[in-house]
């Protein structure tokens, strides 16, 4: 049986993953989902797997190279794939440091544990390991808003904010790694995901929750920001599917082609709340355009982000299958199944979670 380690497993795209591995390869493979636990990690993600024999959670720092280097020694690690991180730009411009700290010293000690585990006498390494670094586009910085460039895996790097020149550093820590030990990794950078268990601190979950409350929606600068939005569960197919087919050493770019300004989100997101709310529901009230608020810009706000997803359609036979249309609705649904979920997390009560539930590991 295969096994899986997987960082940061209790955030956003890492708790999809998980589900999306355990509904497709079902008890075929074990997963060790490794999880520091900070603000963005909640195990109520995960509650209808934790009691699953092949699912193991391990609350660890990434950049504690005895916790990590444990993990190896006692379990014949097959497969890493890497989401921890500190993922929220504008938190990164109000405290850099923490960036640096996890997603590059964390990503050094994950690449030299996976390689002290893996590798031969002779320098190469067990067959059949391998270790993907999932990053963002954000690396390849800012594009012109002329709907015709796009980011492409030769695109140069040119990182604005903490967050994207960590995310940044550690892809070329990875690529460090894979010229001068071929060390057998891929890199995936990704462009804006959206869908459950997306932390209220994100543009469309915020919305969402504001919006279903009547509070002020805000808007950086003058709204016609341009990302390029997937569905997350199109991206941990994507995931799986370079692991698969993809060839080693390289990187691939995973992108939607589902380009939007930031002010239309929002537009889509109000109109289909009111598609979706019941006539006799009470929030329809709240819902209103009247909430949007232009508040003052992001700094450094990168202008527009977009992928060319060609290389991964080629090689890999990845497309995006979710049309944003249908993913904000069953996001939107998700939100509304399960507003318990939204309570805990802006009360703070889903850090409780691993009190209650892991007392005694
Ligand atoms: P998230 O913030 O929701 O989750 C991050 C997870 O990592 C949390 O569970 C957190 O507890 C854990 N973590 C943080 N620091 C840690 C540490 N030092 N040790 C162990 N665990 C730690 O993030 P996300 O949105 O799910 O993003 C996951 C990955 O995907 C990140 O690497 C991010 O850069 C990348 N990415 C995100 C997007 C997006 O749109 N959200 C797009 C492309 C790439
Ligand atoms: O492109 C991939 C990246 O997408 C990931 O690497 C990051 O981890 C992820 O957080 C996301 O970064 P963004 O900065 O694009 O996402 P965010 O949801 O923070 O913002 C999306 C856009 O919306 C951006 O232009 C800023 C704007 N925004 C955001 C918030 C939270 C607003 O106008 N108002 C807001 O309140």
């Amino acid at each position: 049986m295969r096994t899986y380690l997987v960082t940061g497993g209790a955030g956003f795209i890492g708790s999809n993953y998980i589900h999306y591995m355990f509904r497709k390869y079902d008890n075929e493979i074990r997963i060790i989902n490794v999880d520091a636990l900070t603000y963005a990690g909640n195990l109520e993600n995960l509650k209808d797997i934790e009691n699953r024999d092949n699912y193991t959670f391990v609350k660890a720092d990434i950049t504690d190279k005895e916790a990590i280097a444990k993990i190896f020694a006692e379990n014949d690690i097959d497969r890493v794939v890497h989401f921890a991180a500190e993922s929220h730009v504008d938190r990164s411009i109000k405290n850099p440091e923490v960036f640096v700290k996890t997603n590059v010293l964390g990503t050094a000690v994950m690449l030299n544990c996976a390689k002290a585990a893996w590798e031969l006498e002779d320098g190469s390494f067990k067959e059949g390991k391998k270790f993907l670094h999932v990053s963002t586009d954000e690396v390849y910085g800012s594009l012109p808003d002329d709907g015709k460039s796009y980011f492409y895996e030769t695109t140069p790097y040119s990182p604005h904010s903490p967050y994207s020149a960590s995310k940044a550093s550690s892809d070329m820590l990875v690529k460090a790694y894979i010229d001068t030990y071929h060390f057998p990794a891929n890199i995936t950078n990704c462009s804006n995901n959206y869908g459950p268990y997306q932390f209220p601190e994100k543009l469309i979950p915020l919305i969402i929750n504001n919006a279903l409350q009547g509070k002020k929606l805000p808007v950086y600068g003058d709204g016609m920001n341009i990302r390029d939005w997937l569905y997350v569960d199109d991206h941990a197919k994507a995931i799986d599917m370079v692991q698969e087919k993809g060839r080693l050493g390289e990187t691939y770019n995973i992108g939607g082609h589902n380009e939007k300004r930031n002010i239309e989100i929002i537009n889509i997101i109000l109109d289909t709340l009111l598609e979706m709310l019941p006539e006799n529901d009470p929030r329809r009230a709240n819902v209103s355009k009247d909430l949007i608020t232009y508040v003052e810009d992001r700094k450094g706000h990168d202008r527009r982000y977009a992928i060319a997803p060609d290389k991964i359609k080629k090689e890999v036979g990845w497309e995006p299958e979710t049309m944003f249309a249908e993913g904000i609705k069953k996001t939107i649904a998700w939100f509304f199944e399960h507003e318990d979920w939204m309570k805990n997390v802006t009360s703070g009560d889903y850090q409780k979670y691993y009190a209650d539930m892991y007392q005694n590991k």
